[in-house]
């Protein structure tokens, strides 16, 4: 019998999604066969992690079948998915935060014995599964003071606990590193090897190339198109999930460095930064790279007043504003974009409107009397969603309800209601589809442009140094180094990483 006749392993057949006013998934119809990785690939809010929310028992479909083999199945829980071997990853952490890493691994499959529960067993067992994965997490840690991309290792090494026939991952290299993205596509080829199926959901074009063997493209809640990766490029893949072409993604920005907004002297943190010095002016793009861990967050969270300083001076526009704390930041005219929207940026029940409008409330938007400017407010926020590309049904539903990627959208639109000199970015760009990625490039070179500093963290290396003028990569906590101009690259960067620029200078 052909592999064509055998059924795949997993599918569905015009399954769909509706909400109150909203069809996330229109008549899907999929397939998933036994050892191959097949991408999704669609526009934010196209319909994504709906489909794979109701594959791993965490959804109903409002219609439609799915099948595992074949054979027509009903996936009332996660839990019964798991029975069946169906695992996912989702976008949003399923950790719990006051628990340690171990205790997350083994949550729900306490190893017990005569009713007691096993705490070296818990332990041991974490260490094998992470090691396994080449995971250099420590067991003990409590999972709330891990980075993201700590979490997000946790997470995926979760998924993996049990026998996984199917294994679903939603934007895992979201906040990774090459490395570590480089590790769990090391990782993919092994269950791949071994007859996993695999869902892989990527806004990452360079990444689809390296490891998708089909991809569906998903509009508007349906199914475009399922093509042999091989077979196709960015390019027109681009233009399938958007129906535009995208020329070019990244801007030329204009240097034109003027007086300096930020100003950090040998500044220490109880986060692990130790003695960072930096300088961020007017009129330019300055980057801040480094592997996971290398202190690039906590630098400007201590800044920033979200964890302490303890030691070193902060600057800002000439005043010296050490351990401010956020709400003064905002008046003084600094927007910080944190990289977790959920833990730091959204109120979830609010609609995104309300939401974007929040920074506004006690200055530009409180009229006379005390009463508040709707009018101008939803002005403001509009223009906001425009900038960021949020599209305007989006403004006023909870913010919970929108897709991972609009999240992030409504997270940047709340910087682009009033102006700023700074504009510090972590991350600015995970999760979001590359039509939208290009225009919050854009709306970087327009700020940069017309006058305000702006810092880019991030763990994406091409997006730092394609839109930095100046670059600072961070090692163990340390500033290890700084390029300007031509001498940034991606040898030069990565030797800074790693610290093997000492030998060759
Ligand atoms: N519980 C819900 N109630 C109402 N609408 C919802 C709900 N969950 C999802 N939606 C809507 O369904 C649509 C599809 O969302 P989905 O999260 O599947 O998008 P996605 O393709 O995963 O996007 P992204 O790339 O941004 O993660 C969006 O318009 C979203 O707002
Ligand atoms: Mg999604």
């Amino acid at each position: 019998m052909s592999a064509a006749q055998t059924p795949p392993l997993l599918s569905t057949v015009g399954l769909c999604k509706r909400y109150p006013g909203v069809v996330a998934l229109d008549g899907m119809d999929f397939e998933l066969r036994a050892g191959e990785v097949h991408v999704l690939f669609g526009e934010n809010g196209a319909g994504k992690s709906t489909l794979i929310s109701m594959l791993a028992g965490a959804n109903q479909p409002s219609s439609g079948e799915i099948r595992l083999h074949g054979q027509a199945l009903r996936l009332g829980s996660v839990h019964e998915a798991r029975r069946h071997g169906i695992s996912a990853v989702f976008q949003e952490f399923s950790l719990v935060p006051t628990l340690s890493v171990a205790q997350n691994l083994s949550l729900g499959d306490e190893p017990c014995r005569a009713g007691w529960l096993q705490t070296v067993e818990v332990r041991q067992r974490a260490r094998r599964m992470l090691d396994g994965l080449g995971f250099d997490i420590d067991p003990d840690a409590l999972v709330s003071e891990l980075t993201r991309a700590q979490q997000q290792m946790v997470e995926i090494a979760k998924g993996l606990r049990g026998e996984v026939s199917v294994l679903i991952l939603d934007e895992p290299t979201a906040s990774l590193t090459d490395r570590e993205a480089q590790r769990l596509f090391e990782l993919v080829a092994r269950l791949k090897a071994s007859g996993v199926g695999i869902i892989y959901i990527s806004h990452r074009m360079q990444e689809i190339e390296q490891i998708a063997d089909r991809i569906t493209v998903l509009r508007d809640g349906r199914k475009i198109t399922t093509l042999q990766a091989a077979q196709t490029d960015a390019d027109a893949l681009i233009e399938l999930m958007s129906g535009r072409a995208i020329e070019q993604i990244y801007p030329h920005i204009a240097h034109q460095p003027g007086e300096p907004v930020l100003e950090v002297q040998g500044l220490s943190s109880t986060n692990g930064v130790r003695a960072a010095s930096l300088v961020v002016r007017r009129g330019e793009v300055v980057g801040l790279a480094g592997l996971v861990g290398c202190g690039k967050s906590e630098l400007f969270r201590a800044i920033y007043g979200l964890d302490p300083i303890s030691a070193g001076q902060v600057r800002f526009l000439g005043r010296l504003l050490t351990g401010a704390r956020p709400r003064q930041w905002l008046r003084e005219g600094l927007f910080y974009l944190p990289p977790d929207r959920k833990a730091e940026g959204l109120v979830l029940g609010f609609s995104s409107q309300a939401n974007m409008a929040l920074p506004l409330l006690s200055t530009v938007l409180r009229g006379r009397g005390g009463w508040l400017r709707r009018r101008l407010g939803r002005h403001l926020t509009a223009e906001a969603a425009r900038q960021v590309e949020l599209a305007p049904h989006n403004l006023d539903k909870p913010v919970g309800l929108l897709s991972g990627g609009n999240q992030q959208k409504v997270l940047f639109g709340k910087g682009m209601t009033r102006e700023a000199a700074l504009y510090v970015l972590d991350e600015p760009t995970v999760g979001v589809d590359v039509g939208t990625r290009t225009a919050l490039y854009q709306l970087v070179q327009r700020l940069c442009e017309q006058g305000a500093a702006v810092v880019v963290i991030s763990s994406d290396l091409p997006e730092v140094l394609h839109l930095s003028h100046r670059v600072y990569v961070m090692r163990h906590g340390e500033i290890a180094g700084e390029l300007q101009g031509e001498a940034i690259g991606e040898k030069p960067v990565l030797n800074l990483f790693f610290g093997s620029s000492e030998s060759r200078s």
